[in-house]
């Protein structure tokens, strides 16, 4: 079995301190004591890119970046020197794309206009600012460091900042919240004219606080309301739906994020990031990094990495396609899986007979029915069923 074509390569780069952590938040990501090390952890993550292209340079070599996403933790806690050594330091060692996109997360509590204009400096073309509501009450419920006020002085800093793009992450379902008091942070948001929306709806994670001491959200009937009605709303606005949480006006996808789902490779970074590579021979590799601080600054980078194997990779594919709303190519299935469509015969036939797919000669097409039961249409791909 031969790949044929390599996909797009992006970067992943974690930073993984926070001022505090929110009580929602499974994310690796550490409240800050005292001073973070900065300087050093750049030159760290500038040392595991190099073990990581030296290890995989067989998948690497004559490939560039196509985009780059340094997230968190809070990246913006980082100065815009750090963030142009760490860009500089990337770049001399892989080359970049001419249209290159680079997203760097931000924290309004943490914003400054002159930071924001740094880190355009140093080659950030897109800013993800993590607002959650324009709610004061709802944010103190989330534990956020900043106050409405503050979120939208920090949407006009990165408006001035001569960024590309920026996006705003809302999330839906909060502690009490009345299907009126999301569409108002809807409105609220789409007023900021930000390109791109991020609309999650929280959930609980095992292992943070919400878990151990739950709020009373929502029950199913409202989060229903709120999701048809919210998404109207955005509609409306021009906004285009194209995966369950990602909005975006016509040309304003996030590069990276679609990387990740159209199943294409990237490098990872960091505290805890997670890597998938694939190389000619056929192979396609998964691994991630070491978790703790402590033991990153130690040196030590990589925690695990496995091939994925053959009998997996539709179940792969398909779970991150089927997340776009975007037609699947099936030229894509077998370049980037090196499967032939004949391995997902039975399946396909049956997900078409079902309605949760509708096919032409070169693509396929998730239904509204198959996303309603994308657990069953993805369950027809796990291993056992093939
Ligand atoms: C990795 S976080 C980083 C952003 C940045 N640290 C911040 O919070 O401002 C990315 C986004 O995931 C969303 N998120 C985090 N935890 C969530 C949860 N439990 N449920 C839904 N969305 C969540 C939030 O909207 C957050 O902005
Ligand atoms: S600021 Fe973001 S990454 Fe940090 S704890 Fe809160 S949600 Fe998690």
């Amino acid at each position: 079995m031969a790949i044929l074509t390599l996909p797009p390569l992006s970067l992943y780069v974690h930073i993984p301190w926070c001022v505090q952590k929110c009580p929602y938040c499974d994310f690796n990501s550490h409240a800050q004591k005292g001073a973070i090390p900065e300087a050093e952890y750049v030159q760290h993550l500038l040392q595991d890119l190099q073990q990581d292209l030296s290890r995989l340079k067989d998948s690497v070599s004559e490939r560039k970046l196509h985009s780059i996403f340094i997230g968190g933790g809070t990246p913006s806690l980082f100065s815009a020197e750090s963030i142009a050594t760490l860009l500089n330091g990337i770049q001399s060692q892989i080359p970049f794309s001419e249209n290159i996109e680079i997203t760097l997360e931000a924290n309004p509590g943490t914003a400054e206009a002159e930071r924001f204009k740094g880190y355009v400096k140093a080659g950030v073309t897109r800013i993800s600012m993590g607002i959650q509501s324009f709610s004061d009450e709802k944010l103190h419920a989330l534990g956020r460091i900043h106050n409405s006020d503050e979120a939208k002085t920090a949407v006009q800093f990165a408006k001035n900042s001569g960024l590309k793009s920026f996006n705003l992450d809302l999330m839906h379902g909060l502690p009490n919240q009345t299907l009126a008091q999301a569409l108002d942070d809807l409105r609220q948001a789409i007023a900021l004219e930000p390109p791109h929306l991020s609309w999650y709806q929280l959930t609980i994670e095992p292992n943070t606080m919400f878990a151990y001491r739950p709020p009373r959200l929502p029950d199913d009937d409202e989060l229903w309301d709120i999701f048809e009605q919210g998404h109207q709303l955005l509609t409306e606005a021009g906004y285009q739906q194209y995966e369950t949480s990602a909005y975006a006006k016509t040309d304003f996808q996030c590069q990276h994020n679609l990387n990740y789902w159209r199943f294409g490779d990237y490098l990872a970074i960091g505290c805890g990031a997670h890597g998938k590579m694939t190389f000619a021979n056929g192979d396609i590799l998964r691994y991630s990094k070491t978790k703790h601080p402590k033991g990153y600054l130690r040196g030590e980078y990589l925690y695990e990495q496995k091939n994925v194997a053959e009998i997996d990779r539709a179940f792969e594919f398909f779970m991150n396609r089927f997340r776009l709303l975007e037609a699947v190519p099936k030229l894509e299935f077998e370049q980037f899986t090196g499967l032939p469509q004949s391995a997902v015969k039975n399946q396909i036939d049956f997900a078409l007979q079902q309605n949760y797919l509708t096919e032409t000669a070169t693509h396929w097409q998730i239904t509204q029915h198959g996303k309603l039961f994308l657990n069953e249409l993805l369950e027809l791909f796990l291993a056992e069923s093939e």
